[in-house]
């Protein structure tokens, strides 16, 4: 893959690689130029000739259904497997509602989660009277599948976990996780919010029951987009979270009908700009392929590590290897307040983040209370992680 010669194309008429060097993919990545013209056209369309003109209107609806196509089988999953939500959020919570939960139940939730993969099942626990059971992964944010056996019991009905963390930017043995589950009959769903567009996830890859994801993060779609993907056994059992026109329709008596899809989980109006820039997005990925994303990410994620830890005073948190991480390095500085540095980083058109990323769990478990995180992917370079390590180091001074 030539990255240089992407890199120009789709950094032309930006202030990204000059003006800014942004390592905060984590958080959301600039959206890919495609993606942002394909919402565009689409709203300058309808404003041009009103959103329902009927033509208009029907090529919309088999531009979404192509979409659909294309978004499920990135995820290893047929069209009827695939919804569209509005963000990742929204796709774990329509997982943890849709499910019913009994007195008793169990739901493994480990420690290594951020608030959207932990609250959503508070709530349903709470409401139900099934128990949230919690495995620890430690400080190198790594799950052990045989800790996750070992806390598996006959009441277990779920277990969920994210393939890449947000905050120690470790990436979980998915495989050998959905297995140990699978094996005692637990329901798996993995939260793939950082890890769509950055490695090959889906159906194909995991043997797992849903898969989440927010896709303005690694794949470069636009906010306000996300999907999920449910295993064609589960679709009855999954009880939309809401209804209305696209995903219902009324039985004979007092009933209300759903198609056998994950569309079912969609209620009303489509986020159409959003989903049209998720196929922009996706075809953009799939063009320089999942697998060449992956290695160079993990390239630059050897070099950033092996760079930042040249910094005097550095502690890099998470996998001890860096094989066993991607893109997300999470550090502090000794006697360096990690939120003066992002700012002083700004000041000098270099964008990381500092904060607890929703995640004070973990970083109780460091005993810190914020630290700073660079996230890359693989429109970031050698020479900006050597300027984004200079900067660091000309700042490491400023102090809590
Ligand atoms: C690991 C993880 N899970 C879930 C989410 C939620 O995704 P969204 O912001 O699309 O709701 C995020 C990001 O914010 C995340 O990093």
């Amino acid at each position: 893959m030539d990255w240089q010669t992407h890199q120009e194309a789709n950094r032309a008429g930006t202030e990204l690689g000059g003006t800014y060097l942004y390592f905060d993919t984590a958080a959301a990545a600039p959206p890919v130029i495609a993606a942002v013209e394909a919402a565009s056209e689409y709203l300058w369309k309808t404003t041009r000739t009103g959103p329902y003109l009927p033509s208009l209107r029907a090529e919309i609806y088999a531009q979404l259904d192509e979409i659909r196509g294309r978004a499920a089988s990135f995820l290893g999953a047929t069209p009827e497997e695939l919804a569209f939500t509005r963000n990742g959020t929204e796709s774990i919570s329509l997982v943890a509602r849709g499910l019913r939960f009994e007195p008793g139940d169990e739901i493994i939730v480990p420690d290594t989660e951020m608030l959207s993969n932990i609250a959503i099942w508070r709530m349903v626990a709470t409401e139900s009277g099934a128990t949230i059971v919690t495995v620890a992964g430690g400080p190198t944010g790594l799950l052990d599948p045989e800790a996750v056996r070992a806390a598996i019991t006959e009441r277990t009905k779920l277990l969920t976990f994210a393939a890449l963390s947000n905050v120690t930017g470790a990436v979980q043995p998915v495989v050998e996780l959905c297995e140990v589950a699978a094996a005692a009959g637990v329901l798996v769903h993995v939260n793939a919010a950082q890890a769509i567009g950055m490695m090959p996830v889906g159906f194909d890859v995991w043997p797992c029951d849903f898969i989440s994801a927010c896709t303005r993060k690694g794949l470069r779609a636009i906010e306000g987009s996300g999907v999920l993907a449910v295993r064609e056994q589960h679709l009855d059992a999954l009880t939309p979270t809401l209804a209305g026109w696209w995903n219902a329709g009324l039985g004979d008596g007092e009933d209300v009908t759903f198609m056998h899809a994950a569309r079912k989980l969609e209620a009303g109006s489509p986020n159409v700009p959003a989903i049209l820039a998720l196929g922009a997005a996706i075809a953009v990925a799939e063009g320089l392929g999942v697998d060449a994303i992956h290695t160079r990410v993990r390239e630059l994620t050897e070099y950033a590590a092996t760079r930042l830890r040249e910094i005097q005073g550095t502690q890099i948190y998470g996998p001890e290897r860096d094989a066993d991480r991607l893109g997300i390095l999470p550090f502090n500085i000794d006697g360096c307040d990690p939120a003066k540095l992002t700012l002083a980083l700004e000041r000098r058109g270099i964008i990381i983040e500092a904060g607890h990323f929703m995640a004070t769990p973990i970083l109780a478990a460091y005993g810190v209370e914020r630290m700073a995180r660079v996230s890359l992917h693989y429109f970031n370079t050698i020479d900006e992680i050597d300027q984004l390590v200079a900067a660091i180091d000309a700042e490491r001074g400023i102090n809590a």
